[in-house]
């Protein structure tokens, strides 16, 4: 196995290739100048009368205008769930429910295509991920969740599961038609009635979901989507006809919402920030753990909460792990998500690239070591090149909050014990990663990381069936699998 102090033989990857651009055309993409907002089955205009736009962070160019919903509107959405909930959804038989749900995923493998550039196009992810992992992703959620239509009493044996009423749902900017399909799923499923509300920087696809489901001919009221800014966030968990809160996002925003909450009858589940620990033992195979540590935190620009932004590497190959890693991240395409060849896309918005900037600057003040790949970031639209931090104190804010871009932080250790205590010293707890040739040390530690999940010789694999969610100011509760389900009954 690899030791410590041998040559590390230089990687030959493709460096020095030069690729010919593979756009993917856009050319079948259906986008309107201007949405309304998704009420009781039909597009309506927003009371106020305003519209922000929404931008393409790969070139700063505006898309289209969105409304931006108010208090008024809000409660004119929580009023059709309620009326959608009352007189059809909780009454339908759930093998017909079942059905609706069934077609939805049906309609999105039909617009796979359409989906994953409006995605890419609107959030800067690659294509490539966009089209392989987020919108596959999304159809099978829904799949999985219409099975449990008319199977809720096998899931909950013995017991009589209900609905809960309205679900008002609030969703992140990183996965947006992901976390979409990953709170409406679930909730109809179950019985509930939604009203859901994108990130103000990535509204059009699920926008573009709320066409769909029109057209699907789910009865009105039962999905309404509508799209604003914090506020319209806020108003949502502070209007008094909700039943339940999902909420993915900022830690920040998830204490709010917990304080709103409190002494109200109101369910509530929080996916919040991460700082996962992505831990190298030296018996590991160690090319399959760079390929690991690459997809961890470049994945989808580190715009990931379970993002494995802290790298623990056993001491004895320090040096081989590091010299693999700069090699490999030199040879990550940086630029235009709508290429077929990008591995790392735009920064979603310009806070967002501001905040990894202050990040790494926080870090080289820290005394931290900073190596950044060669590449040439295009010259407009909001770009961060994959960025390696050594020589990282287990006390430097760069390892203890949360960045949310490129960014890796690289620690050492010695022993299990000490690597186990410097994985879990952190607020955070969603997820982990251990690469090691030993089951038994793979299960040692998945036993005491403070981590809703730990994956073992891979990172970042998602299934609808698994369940997924964190500890401490992780949040808490579970989505995914059966899990998933009962964050939407009363058992
Ligand atoms: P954010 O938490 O402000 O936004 C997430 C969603 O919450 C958006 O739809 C937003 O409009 C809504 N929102 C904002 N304020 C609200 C309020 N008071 N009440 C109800 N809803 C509200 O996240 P932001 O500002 O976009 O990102 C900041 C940081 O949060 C990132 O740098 C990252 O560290 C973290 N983050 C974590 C995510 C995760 O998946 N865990 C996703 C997005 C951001
Ligand atoms: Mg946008």
């Amino acid at each position: 196995m690899s030791k410590s102090n041998k040559e590390v033989p230089k990687l030959k990857l493709n460096q020095g290739w030069n690729y010919a651009p593979a756009p993917e055309s856009a050319s079948h993409v259906k986008l309107k100048d201007k949405y309304d907002l998704f009420i009781g089955g039909q597009f309506v205009k927003p009371t106020s009368g305003k519209y922000f736009d929404t931008i393409n962070p790969a070139n700063e160019e505006k898309i289209a205008k969105v409304a931006e919903a108010n208090t008024a509107d809000v409660d004119k959405a929580v009023k059709a769930a309620r009326t959608a909930y009352d007189k059809v959804w909780k009454k339908m038989p759930p093998k017909e429910r079942g059905k609706y749900i069934y077609r939805i995923a049906r309609l999105i493998q039909e617009r796979a295509r359409e989906f994953a550039v409006i995605e890419s196009m609107d959030g800067g992810k690659p294509i490539k991920e966009a089209r392989d992992v987020d919108v596959p992703l999304v159809a099978n959620h829904f799949f999985y969740y219409a099975g449990w239509a008319d199977k809720l009493q096998y899931a909950f044996p013995n017991r009589i599961p209900q609905p809960l009423g309205v679900a008002g749902q609030i969703i992140p900017w990183n996965f947006p038609l992901l976390m979409a399909a990953w709170k409406i799923a679930p909730a109809l499923a179950c019985g509930n009635t939604v009203v859901l509300k994108p990130a103000e920087t990535t509204p059009l696809t699920a926008l573009k979901l709320a066409e769909l489901i029109q057209e699907s001919g789910l009865p009105e009221g039962v999905v309404n989507i509508i799209t604003g800014f914090g506020e319209t966030g806020a108003a949502i968990v502070n209007h008094p006809g909700i039943d339940k809160i999902a909420f993915t996002g900022s830690t920040d925003v998830g204490k709010i919402i917990q304080k709103a909450v409190a002494g109200t009858n109101k369910k509530v589940t929080l996916e919040l920030g991460g700082k996962a620990a992505n831990i190298i033992f030296d018996d590991a195979p160690i090319d399959q753990a760079v390929e690991g540590i690459i997809n961890g935190i470049y994945f989808n620009q580190g715009h990931v909460c379970c993002a494995g932004s802290r790298l623990f590497v056993q001491e004895s190959v320090y040096e081989e792990v590091i010299q693999k890693l700069k090699d490999r991240i030199e040879t990550l395409i940086v630029g235009d998500p709508m290429d077929k060849n990008t591995d790392i896309g735009a920064i979603n918005s310009r806070q967002q690239l501001d905040n990894i900037n202050k990040y790494l600057k926080i870090g080289a003040d820290e005394g931290a070591e900073m190596y950044q790949s060669s590449c040439n970031l295009p010259g407009k639209g909001f770009f961060c090149k994959p960025t390696i931090f050594t020589n990282v104190a287990q006390s430097s804010r760069i390892a203890q909050e949360e960045i949310f871009g490129p960014v890796l932080t690289v620690q050492t250790f010695r022993t299990d014990d000490e690597v186990i205590e410097k994985a879990n010293n952190t607020p955070f707890g969603l997820s982990a990663g251990v690469w090691t040739d030993k089951g038994s040390k793979i299960f040692n530690l998945t036993t005491k990381m403070r981590a809703g999940v730990v994956w073992a010789n891979t990172y970042n694999k998602f299934d609808p069936t698994a369940p997924f969610g964190g500890y401490k100011e992780s949040g808490f509760g579970r989505e995914g699998g059966l899990h998933g389900l009962s964050a939407y009954l009363k058992v």
